[in-house]
């Protein structure tokens, strides 16, 4: 398949019914969820699927997150049990996506091939409403080229996919900013794949004892793990405190470097892809992030900032 240069609509929250019409015929629209924003395509159309892969250079083992609207869509790609059910009912709409056996109906292009597939339901009017007029779920990996920090910004997802989709839905900055927790629920001990706003001490509070993947082993359950991920074209470098940012400074005197500090977690899940971003944008060599304590939301942020930099040794 071949890339070709197209026109790409930017629709507004009122012309949703006319962006779903495109994903059912098969066409690409990016949308915000609440973590953020998404490469969305009929997750039943191979060949729709199939453009999604291409246009973010997406190896074609990593497979995607359906996106739904209600339960009966649930019930139409994958074999519901009751662990799901408890966790669907506490947690969605939200940010935790689970991971369950598959139904025949999900094309192997969505999957990569396993017997498994991941789901969940945004917490999001416009995503929501997106679903409902396409009137078919909607397959979706974060919308940004592969590796690239992922797009919470209508402006960074037209950088990245602008003349190359059918359209993009304008909307804030994502409420989260980072993505969704991923659960795999068809192990017997139920496993945290993917680290995010949900943590494993909510989810055991619901379903009891879970495991939590550490991201490092050779033959990863989710194959997304394997990748080089959310990295800014300026090297990242993760700092602990005051005196290695002077350390730094000082090794790379000379180059252009952007130093980030947040407030707090939420501030800094909300804000740290953008500002990649846009670090980029402005030329910087180095970005310098002052690191959080690996805790609920600060475990998921330094999850990513482990896989998009390098930590520093003093
Ligand atoms: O918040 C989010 O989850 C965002 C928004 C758009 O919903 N989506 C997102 O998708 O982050 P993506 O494709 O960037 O990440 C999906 C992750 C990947 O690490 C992938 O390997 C894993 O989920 N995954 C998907 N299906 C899987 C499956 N059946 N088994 C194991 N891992 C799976
Ligand atoms: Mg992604």
């Amino acid at each position: 398949m071949r890339l070709v240069n197209m026109k790409t609509k930017i629709f507004n929250r009122k012309q949703l019914k006319q962006a779903g019409e495109l994903i059912k015929k098969g066409e690409l629209i990016a949308f915000p969820t609440e973590t953020v924003y998404g490469l969305g395509a009929n997750a039943l159309n191979p060949k729709a699927v199939k453009k999604i892969f291409v246009v973010k250079g997406r190896p074609s083992n990593n497979p995607l997150i359906i996106h739904v609207c209600n339960l009966k869509q649930v019930e139409e790609i994958a074999y519901l049990n009751p662990l799901a059910k408890k966790l669907i009912k506490k947690f969605w709409p939200g940010p935790l996506t689970i991971i369950l056996k598959k139904k025949k109906i999900v094309p192997k292009e969505v999957t990569a091939g396993l017997r498994t597939v991941a789901i969940r339901m945004p917490d999001n009017k416009t995503a929501l409403a997106l679903i409902k007029y396409s009137n078919c779920p909607i397959a979706a990996p974060s919308a940004n080229i592969s590796g690239k920090p992922s797009g919470t910004c209508f402006e960074h997802v037209y950088e990245d996919f602008g003349g190359k989709i059918a359209g993009i839905i304008k909307s804030r900055q994502c409420k989260i900013g980072i993505e969704s927790t991923v659960l795999d629920l068809t192990q017997k001990i139920p496993e945290i794949l993917r680290p995010g706003k949900i943590i494993k001490k909510q989810i055991e509070k619901i379903i009891g004892r879970v495991r939590e993947s550490k991201g490092h082993v050779s033959k990863p359950k989710s194959p997304g793990m394997a990748y080089k991920h959310y990295s800014p074209n300026a090297k990242v470098i993760i700092v602990k405190n005051k005196s290695q940012i002077k350390e730094v400074f000082k090794k790379y005197s000379g180059k252009k470097i952007k130093l980030l500090i947040y407030k707090n977690a939420i501030n800094m899940a909300h804000n740290l892809f953008k500002d990649f971003r846009d670090a980029d944008k402005k030329g910087f060599d180095i970005i310098i992030v002052k690191s959080i304590q690996e805790k609920s939301l600060g475990n998921a942020i330094m999850n990513r900032l482990r896989k998009g930099g390098k930590i520093y040794q003093s």
